[in-house]
């Protein structure tokens, strides 16, 4: 016994026994001073915490992102400071809709998680795998989610709730074409792209703003299922991703992403054709083409799924000097939400967990107590609980770290930035310029049969969405609708005793 190790209750007493229950006799009930017991099945009630609310389903990786270019005549941020310079990262990736035990090959988004533990702090960037989104107003989030989960009564999902939802906005026809289009169900992450989506900000030691959009061109090349194989390889596994990453890693097989900016100076903002802060539109890559960063490559399996993925609380708010945001008012919205949401699915000091500590840099803040509070004071002096104080070696603000002013002016009113046209060019440029014949085959049959089960009126709108951005898209749709309509009756035509 001596050279084993020795099983303790939590607080250190060693345990007689793993197994037996202490009990009145040999067949008589347990006794209530088994505190082991009680301890155990209360452990166990425990163990779970409230999933995302959206991005239930995740899997992630820690790594390291290499700077390979020089990009300081637009920020003065340190993880971008020399060439050569390495920063830890930790990923997660996700599907939006699916709850934790959902199928990791469904159709759908996927999210792109990054926390960089940089000297000066840890710059999360909490985008996704396709470079827009479905709204751009955050009002319209909540609703738009409640589309995607269950119906309050069937609890089912409910084609008819998504695209009633989408054929009202417009605007989202740009990412429901690239959620339909192969994109849609990538193998794995390790064969995505990652996209920061929103414009951010960067500022040099100058103190010269640029709006930039961060890119993450997959280094793997991109891999799809079709609708007809992902089903397949569902019914065998519904753990494909975590299977294809935690094994590729574990063989030494690591993945790897180009990290790209495309950059626009500050007072070009405004004579775009386009809003560039506009979370449904690009940046044509033609304008504003890619300037190379850096090298991210994925490297270690996390020792313990729950402590790092799970517990992982990434926020777009946590940005360092030299990186910040935009006016982008679906970026603004979030700038709230997540760290709300921490604090509710993780508790107050969810930031000093070991996956979202703050580890390369010198952390001293003022937040006191609560619970999670198991770290020490964090002020640089033992009475400094408090500021301004006039202890020296306390914590104090740094003037030098603020970003450059952002000049805003304009009238306070809700904006409806509707326009009839200008919705549909960028997702006409996806239909018509970038996919090819097969691809387009796919998007009209992909987004056939998810559409089916809606109601005709409900089509119709949608179909109507589809003809403003190019008639070959509504025709293409419509007769794929029609084609799965008339395969379905054929087979329920089918004489039993001919199906026999
Ligand atoms: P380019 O002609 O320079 O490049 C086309 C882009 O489309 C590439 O980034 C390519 O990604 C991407 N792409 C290819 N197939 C798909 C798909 N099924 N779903 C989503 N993206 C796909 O593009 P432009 O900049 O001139 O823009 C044309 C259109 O391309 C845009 O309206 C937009 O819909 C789409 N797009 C543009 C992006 C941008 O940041 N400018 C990014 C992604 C899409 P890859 O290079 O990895 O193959
Ligand atoms: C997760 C809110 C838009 C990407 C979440 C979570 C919330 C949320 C509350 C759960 C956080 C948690 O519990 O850990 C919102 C709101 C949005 C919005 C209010 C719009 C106003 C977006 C957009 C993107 C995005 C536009 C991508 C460009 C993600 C990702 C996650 C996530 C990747 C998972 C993070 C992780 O891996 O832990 N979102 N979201 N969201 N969201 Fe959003």
């Amino acid at each position: 016994m001596s050279d084993k190790k020795r099983l303790t209750t939590t607080a250190g007493a060693p345990m007689p026994t793993n197994e037996f229950s202490l009990t009145a006799g040999k067949r008589g009930p347990v006794l209530m001073q088994d505190y082991q017991l009680i301890e155990k099945l209360a452990h166990q009630n425990r163990e779970r915490i409230p999933e995302r609310v959206v991005h239930a389903k995740g899997w992630g990786a820690k790594g390291t992102l290499t700077i390979t270019n020089d990009i300081s005549q637009y920020s003065c941020a340190k993880i971008f400071s020399e060439v050569g310079k390495k920063t830890e990262v930790l990923s997660r990736w996700s599907t939006v809709a699916g709850e934790q035990g959902a199928a990791d090959a469904e159709r759908d988004v996927r999210g792109f998680s990054l926390k960089f533990y940089t000297e000066e702090g840890n710059w999360d960037l909490v985008g996704n795998n396709t470079p827009i989104f479905f709204v751009r107003d955050p009002y319209k989030f909540p609703d738009f989610i409640r589309t995607q989960k269950r119906h309050p009564v069937t609890n089912l999902r409910s084609p008819e709730a998504m695209f009633d939802f989408w054929a009202a906005q417009p605007e989202s026809v740009h990412q429901v074409t690239i959620l339909m289009s192969d994109r849609g169900i990538p193998t794995n992450p390790m064969h995505m792209n990652g996209y920061g989506s929103h414009t951010f900000s960067l500022w040099n030691a100058a103190g010269e703003r640029f709006w930039v959009k961060f890119h993450f061109k997959v280094q793997q090349g991109h891999k799809h299922y079709t609708n007809a194989e992902a089903e397949k390889l569902i019914g065998k596994t519904r753990e494909s991703y975590q299977e294809d990453l935690f094994n590729a890693i574990d063989e030494g097989n690591f993945p790897k992403w180009k990290m790209m900016i495309q950059v626009m100076p500050e007072e070009e903002a405004m004579n775009q054709p386009f809003n560039p802060f506009d979370l449904t539109k690009v940046w044509p890559h033609g304008d504003f083409p890619l300037i190379e960063v850096g090298e991210l490559e994925m490297n270690e399996n996390p020792e313990n799924y729950f402590m790092y993925i799970e517990n992982a609380a990434y926020s777009p708010s946590n940005v360092v000097p030299g990186i910040g945001f935009s006016p982008d008012k679906m970026l603004q919205g979030r700038l709230f939400s997540y760290a709300d949401a921490h604090r509710y699915r993780l508790g107050t000091h969810y930031e000093q967990l070991p996956a979202n500590h703050a580890k390369n840099a010198d952390v001293n803040f003022y937040h006191k107590d609560g619970s999670m509070r198991f770290f020490p004071p964090k002020t640089g002096h033992v009475d400094a609980y408090y500021e301004p104080n006039q202890y020296a070696e306390s914590a104090k603000a740094d003037p030098s770290v603020a970003e450059p002013p952002l000049r805003i002016d304009g009238d306070a009113a809700r904006y409806d930035p509707a326009d009839p046209d200008a919705d549909y060019v960028q997702p006409r440029a996806l239909y018509a310029e970038v996919l090819n014949d097969e691809e387009r085959a796919r998007l009209h049959s992909n987004m056939a049969s998810a559409m089916g089960p809606c109601s005709d009126p409900v089509k119709e709108r949608w179909y109507a969405v589809l003809g403003r951005v190019h008639p070959d898209y509504e025709a293409g749709v419509r007769r794929a609708v029609e084609d799965d309509v008339n395969a379905i009756s054929v087979t329920d035509d089918t004489p039993v005793e001919a199906a026999e």
